[in-house]
């Protein structure tokens, strides 16, 4: 069968920032030459002192080394607010819309400015100094960009911890980054619910003694506690701050940020961005990718404690002066139309969002969206997991028209910026495809011995040679970053993913190879989300797999034993879930239960994984080499428990 191929739209390439010649030669340049390449991209910054050398980067797992402009020093919000105000003050920097509709906000550069200097000073009154954490646990308000633009105007560092995590998850973020600060909010809204972010945030205090103080958004005027001494109202504190404060230079490898995400063991890891690289990546980035010029209305719908929001709806936008919307809810509340209401209102024309979303969307049917008027749409995305060729044809004609091309970015907390995409001007889209490879990096795919494959092939996928806005460590961790990401394969760095590479160069992305799990677009660790269980009273054991799920691309799915002598009961199974959503957060809440007297595991104890997966995905044939089990009946109950459960679901 022909490959299902969506050329450019008509006149499309002809405007674009980067069209199919431009991207021929200037891919084949950056490959040959990656440092005069990126010396070029980084032009794009306004630097203090500017770079001599460019880059000294080596993936050997003994000698790892990723340095880019290195004696090159900068400051991130002078390029990202300061520069804009001369001719922008006016302008709107963002455009936000609260989770009730009719509440909302218009910030111009010159009011994030204004804002950005008071709380930097107000950091620096309570003691931050450059290379200090703030913890930022904020909903998707304004005020998270002024506070991750005052941390990085002193030189502090910060770390973005997702709203929707629970005290727990909070608190562990904090300890392992020994944050000073933490930036709150009293509460958050979503869905018409208010979360309750200051009382979570008390909680994960409870026992961290490294934050000294909380600086506290009033998002509403609901009464939050408050410790008098340790915490600060937002509002007044800025409103006595001083107007000005001056930025700090700071060296091009010194950090940005830290951004947690789970890896295979159960500890979250610290992911360590630093200045001048990832800058000039995210940038440089956003704007070819998203084919974006002046004049454009961009809208990512990410939550700001995701890398997306970060690079795409954070620094990429603030680095160009393009104008944003942020919108704090969701989108099936109050009904379905309510994205497709805020694309109209703002006149989006540049919409990056996530395939969990459009799945569950398009369970609406078109009528929500037809009752708005989508024309303003000339560029749309998606990121976060693959998507479907089902959602993407709906996305590109019931959203985009049929006029928009999509652009299907891969890419990872890890690579701090996008690796692979099709380019809108340059390359036609295929459905469910990621594309081919932005300027600059290699990918390849590998087999299991580690040897790189030529043309169409599928395997695990690795990128050679480093990008300016990848991760540089993990925090605490240098060691399991080095085996996480370069040890498995030498010289190269491995993703986790497996990918399909076609015979026109284009990728598709299979998912996950390690133990992570991909829920609606949100990475959870296995190892994480089996202690998470495990550490129920009830609960002796628990094995997490993913299984495919409609809506979410993966769901969770975990076998549990419990206790000898507890009772296999529904409230149990409930109080597990609850366990899971208290421990980490709803994201993490198991989709499915199945009670497991027993786990298959080998002699030497590892837990088979891939045979419950396979149960898990109702696939009861072919187990592959069972000769290893230890216990051969394990499979067959955990197979009948299964078909049992679907027997029930079906009758019901
Ligand atoms: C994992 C990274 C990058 C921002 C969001 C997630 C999966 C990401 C795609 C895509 C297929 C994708 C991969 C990757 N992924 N984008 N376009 N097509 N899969 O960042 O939380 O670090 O997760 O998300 O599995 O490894 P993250």
């Amino acid at each position: 069968m022909p490959d299902e191929i969506y050329p450019i739209p008509t006149g499309f390439a002809e405007r674009a920032r980067v069209n199919a010649e431009d991207y021929r030669r200037r891919y084949r340049a950056s490959i040959e030459n990656p440092d005069a390449f990126w010396a070029e991209e980084a032009k794009f910054l306004q630097w203090i002192k500017p770079f001599s050398r460019i880059s000294d980067t080596s993936f050997d797992a003994r000698d790892l080394r990723i340095r880019w402009f290195e004696d090159g020093t900068l400051n991130a919000s002078v390029n990202c607010v300061d520069r804009h105000l001369p001719g922008k003050a006016d302008c709107a920097a963002i455009l936000w819309e609260g989770d009730a509709p009719g509440e909302s906000r218009v910030v111009t550069w010159g009011e994030l400015a204004d804002k950005v200097n008071r709380l930097a000073n107000v950091l620096k009154s309570l003691g931050v100094a450059k290379g200090d954490v703030v913890t930022i646990y904020l909903p998707v308000i304004p005020e998270v960009m002024v506070a991750m633009m005052a941390c990085v105007r002193i030189g502090a560092v910060h770390s973005v911890v997702f709203s929707g995590f629970s005290a727990e998850a909070l608190a562990s973020r904090i300890a392992d980054a020994q944050a000073k600060v933490l930036v709150t909010a009293n509460e958050g809204h979503r869905g018409g619910r208010a979360h309750p972010l200051k009382h979570n945030a008390d909680e994960a205090l409870r026992d961290q003694p490294s934050v000294r103080h909380v600086v506290v958004i009033k998002r509403s005027s609901a009464d939050a506690p408050f410790t008098p001494g340790r915490d600060l109202w937002y509002d007044e504190a800025v409103a006595s701050a001083a107007p000005w404060c001056e930025p700090v230079e700071i060296g091009a490898e010194d950090p940005l940020f830290i951004l947690y995400t789970s890896g295979s063991t159960g500890k979250p890891k610290g992911l360590v961005h630093t200045t001048g690289g990832y800058l000039t990546h995210a940038g440089t980035s956003w704007r070819n990718i998203f084919d974006w010029r002046e004049g454009d209305v961009f809208w990512s719908t990410a939550d700001v404690g995701w890398v997306t929001a970060h690079t795409y709806k954070i620094y990429g936008p603030l680095l160009n002066g393009a104008t944003s919307v942020m919108f704090e809810g969701v989108p099936t509340w109050p009904d379905s139309s309510r994205w497709w209401s805020l694309i109209e209102k703002h006149k989006v024309s540049i919409f990056y969002t996530a395939p969990t979303a459009l799945r569950s969307l398009m369970r609406e049917g078109d009528g929500p969206v037809r009752k708005h008027d989508l024309s303003s749409l000339r560029v749309l995305g998606s990121v976060g997991e693959p998507i479907n060729p089902d959602a993407w044809r709906w996305f590109h004609r019931t959203i985009g028209g049929g006029r928009c091309p999509i652009v299907d970015t891969y890419w990872q907390t890890e690579t701090g910026a996008v690796l692979l995409t099709p380019l809108p001007g340059a390359v036609p889209n295929k459905p469910g495809m990621a594309g081919r490879p932005y300027f600059g990096v290699r990918p390849e795919v590998v087999d299991a011995r580690g040897a790189a494959l030529e043309g169409p092939a599928s395997g695990n996928l690795c990128f050679r040679g480093s990008w300016p806005g990848q991760a540089r460590t993990i925090l605490n961790d240098r060691e399991r970053f080095i085996q996480t990401y370069f040890a498995p394969y030498p010289g190269r760095f491995f993703t986790g993913d497996g990918a399909a590479r076609d015979e026109d160069g284009y990728y598709r992305i299979s998912g996950r190879v390690d133990d992570v799990v991909n829920v609606s677009g949100h990475r959870l660790g296995t190892v994480e989300l089996e202690s998470a269980i495990a550490s129920h009273p009830a609960v002796t054991e628990a094995a997490v797999v993913g299984y495919p799920h409609r809506v979410k691309g993966q769901g969770v799915f975990a076998y549990v034993t419990l206790k000898e002598g507890v009772a296999e009961t529904e409230p149990l199974r409930r109080e597990i879930m609850g366990w899971v959503r208290a421990r980490i957060g709803p994201i993490a809440s198991p989709d499915i239960i199945q009670w497991s007297p027993a786990l298959p595991k080998n002699r030497a104890g590892k837990i088979l994984r891939r045979i419950l997966a396979k149960v898990a995905a109702n696939d009861f044939e072919d187990f592959g080499d069972v000769s290893t089990l230890a216990e051969p009946a394990v499979v067959e109950d955990i197979v009948k428990r299964r078909q049992q459960a679907l027997a029930i679901k079906e009758t019901a």
